[in-house]
């Protein structure tokens, strides 16, 4: 078979990783040939290719971004795009397209299969909100940073008896938030799937000072919102939106520690961790679930298993249609609010 790759929307740690696998079994076991298209749906809309081999594959496994680039172009945002990405993927003789990225490029990647293109999706996002499995590589890698960093922050809150609240990225879920959290021992977890009350959090702090602790550290998503109707529609950094809708978000730690600094008088600082968190090696988890992927998108392929995913559920990698993925998010669970509200005081 003759492969398109492409990688779509935020980068990611383990991208590298999965391109590097869908290469190797495709060629030594299926005898395939590759194609990547250049910067996800952009290098597709604008026919931008780069030919894939056992060569480009080679030494990319630790290797944080992508080789292929990326952008968040929508092709559904122009009117003839979808039809330019169907003919061009024609044109190069395509007979399965990988598109490994998160909820928006693999909604256009369903859009595809709906017009007869023989898609296949992996998934991929620091935020790990993807609909239909159960963890999206770079999600590990993103935990260990921001974990790492929480405990550096402890240590410096503690020495000057300050606050600090640092932001973590989680647009419309807290899974960075709630995980890094609580491996880096946070007094206070803020996710978008729970409004939050400023005094609450105020409270916390103030009784671990009557305890002693006169520090506290607050972990606060992105997309976390105050539940007061007059703020609590989320703080966003700019009007501007990229193709797929999306505000740019950022803000929400430092109103949150101006808030705190203001109601109980401790030296308050917020941190934000931002592209930290995507950039730089995958951890060996990562490393391992996007090698994974790229072995069942390779074998999906040969199946024939187009307009569907691979995904991991209790343990298991299987194949789910992209109309369960597509335009779906996978917020915080039931499980996973009963241990927030378990550690949040
Ligand atoms: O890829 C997901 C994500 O990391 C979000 O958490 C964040 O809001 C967004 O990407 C930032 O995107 P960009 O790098 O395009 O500003």
């Amino acid at each position: 078979m003759h492969i398109g790759i492409l990688t779509g929307g935020g980068d990611c740690p383990g991208l590298n990783a999965a391109i590097r696998a869908i290469i190797r079994k495709g060629t030594f076991h299926y005898n395939d040939t590759f194609v990547g298209f250049l910067e996800g749906w952009k290098g597709v809309l604008e026919n931008r290719t780069q030919k894939l081999t056992l060569e480009n594959a080679r030494g990319i496994l630790p290797v944080g971004g992508t080789i292929l680039r990326t952008s968040r172009t929508n092709p559904a945002k122009q009117s003839d795009g979808l039809t330019r990405c169907r003919l061009n993927l024609e044109a190069n003789g395509i007979d399965a397209l990988i598109a490994i990225g998160g909820d928006d490029t693999l909604g256009v990647a369903y859009k595809l299969y709906e017009l007869g293109v023989s898609v296949i999706g992996v998934p991929k996002t620091i935020d790990n909100d993807l609909a239909g499995t159960d963890y999206c590589f770079g999600f590990d890698t993103a935990v260990g940073i921001a974990a790492e960093a929480i405990g550096r922050l402890h240590s410096t809150a503690e020495a000057h008896n300050r606050v600090f609240v640092v932001e973590v990225m989680g647009r419309d879920a807290g899974w960075i938030a709630l995980y890094a959290g609580m491996a880096g021992g946070a007094d206070v977890i803020l996710v978008p799937e729970e409004p939050f009350n400023i005094e609450t959090v105020v409270n916390v702090i103030q009784s671990r000072v009557k305890r002693g602790s006169y520090f506290s550290i607050v972990v606060v998503a992105e997309g976390a919102r105050p539940a007061d109707p007059v703020h609590g529609s989320g703080i966003v950094a700019g009007i501007e939106r990229d193709e797929f809708g999306h505000a740019r978000l950022g803000g929400i730690g430092e109103q949150v520690a101006l808030e705190i600094g203001k109601r109980t008088k401790i030296d308050t600082r917020a941190t934000v961790l931002g592209h930290i968190q995507r950039g730089g090696t995958p951890s060996a988890f990562d490393r391992v679930l996007a090698t994974r992927y790229g072995i069942g998108a390779i074998d999906m392929a040969h199946r024939g298993e187009f307009g569907c995913m691979t995904a991991l559920r209790a343990n298991r990698f299987i194949a789910i249609p992209l109309c369960e993925v597509a335009g779906k998010n996978r917020t915080l669970g039931l499980d996973e609010l009963e241990a927030l509200r378990g550690i949040n005081p």
